[in-house]
């Protein structure tokens, strides 16, 4: 098995050396609690990457959000706090469009003219849909129904190329090409189809019970914002088998040696594998080593999100200022919209 190194943090991305972004990516993202390291590596760092050489708009899909929170101070700090994390974890600002998506009310009201569009077995063949309609899901929503009918307009709004998503959102964004063809071939050709991203090559990042991926929901995580004590527990946690500290030990069996390869150089990575097939070198070794990586990786992120916090003005700025880049290409199609389906006189 061979792991992937990922370099922290690359903001800074000068002018002369960025090719020329032709291409439009466009990706919402639900302010869904404390992000972990499997979050980092398998969503967040490859949304972030885009602004490297695509025109890049990334909004906190807070109307999506309302399909679960029903608590207004619960839900302002998770925009708050899915902000201050992608701010702190290298979206810049000057390379990307960065937003809040009930900020643009065009998102709606495409939406409600999407939904005027869409069959009703189309939604109800959603995997989300069916998924919380299988497991019991009490008092499932119309929002949550037509979902996809809203990130269809999220999308198509910006008429963008690609759509980076994890890939439990495939279908979303294969609905959201569906309800181009159908509001193209109703009204005219109108909106091109862009294309799912999915980030194949990242291995799901196992989680620290060595059984299950990394997940808030197997509670097996290890947190990048977490405090030092907390993060310290969180990785002497990590479940190794009972080889004593003077046995060799099968590098690739183990989740602390996993982890450390996916921050690790590679010179830093050899080094370890053969501390472990020596023998002589304990879990708990390897576990200090891992902290002392993590804290390095993360470092930069987790004290510029300290920073950021302490100035709330700024992160409002931003998402203001990026409304208003939004706000301008969504009422241009829109006006295109309303021209087509009538709606103007
Ligand atoms: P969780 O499972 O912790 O609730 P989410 O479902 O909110 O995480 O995941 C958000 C995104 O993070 C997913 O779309 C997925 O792409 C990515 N992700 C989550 N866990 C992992 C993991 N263990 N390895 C790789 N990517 C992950
Ligand atoms: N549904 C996506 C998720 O749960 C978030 C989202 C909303 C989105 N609108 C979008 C993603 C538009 C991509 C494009 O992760």
């Amino acid at each position: 098995m061979t792991w992937t190194r990922f370099t922290p943090f690359e903001i800074t991305i000068t002018k002369s050396a960025m090719p020329t972004k032709n291409k439009i990516a466009i990706t919402g993202v639900k302010p869904s609690g404390t992000p972990h390291i499997g979050n980092y590596l398998g969503a967040m760092k490859p949304i972030i990457d885009f602004q490297k050489n695509h025109q890049t708009y990334i909004f906190i899909a807070d109307l999506h959000s309302l399909t679960t929170v029903h608590n207004a101070a619960e839900l302002r700090t998770n925009i708050i706090n899915v902000a201050l994390d992608f701010l702190a974890l290298g979206l810049d600002p000057d390379h990307t469009v960065f937003f809040r998506q009930s900020d643009i009310h065009e998102h709606s009201e495409l939406a409600w003219i999407f939904g005027c569009l869409t069959p009703f077995g189309l939604m109800e063949r959603a995997h989300a849909w069916k998924d919380a309609l299988a497991t019991g899901k009490k008092d499932p929503t119309v929002g949550l129904f037509t979902y996809p009918v809203l990130m269809a307009a999220d999308i198509l709004l910006y008429n963008p190329d690609i759509v980076p998503v994890g890939k439990d959102q495939k279908q979303h964004v294969e609905i959201a090409r569906d309800l181009a063809e159908k509001f193209n071939s109703t009204f005219g050709q109108t909106f091109k189809l862009p294309e799912p991203s999915i980030p194949e090559n990242i291995a799901s990042i196992i989680g620290t019970d060595g059984e299950h991926k990394m997940s808030k929901s197997y509670n097996n995580t290890i947190q990048l914002f977490a405090d030092e004590s907390t993060l310290k527990k969180q990785i002497m946690n990590i479940k190794t088998d009972s080889t004593p500290v003077e046995a060799p030990k099968n590098p690739d069996g183990d989740t602390v040696f996993k982890l450390y390869s996916y921050l690790a150089t590679p010179v830093e990575i050899a080094t370890l594998r053969d501390k472990y097939l020596a023998g002589g070198y304990g879990y708990g070794e390897a576990k200090k080593l891992l902290l002392t990586k993590y804290l390095e990786y993360f470092g930069p992120a987790r004290q510029k999100r300290i920073e950021l916090a302490k100035n709330l003005g700024y992160l409002e700025d931003v998402l203001k200022s990026g409304a208003q880049k939004a706000k301008k290409v969504a009422s241009h199609t829109m006006e295109i919209v309303r021209q087509k389906t009538g709606l103007v006189l």
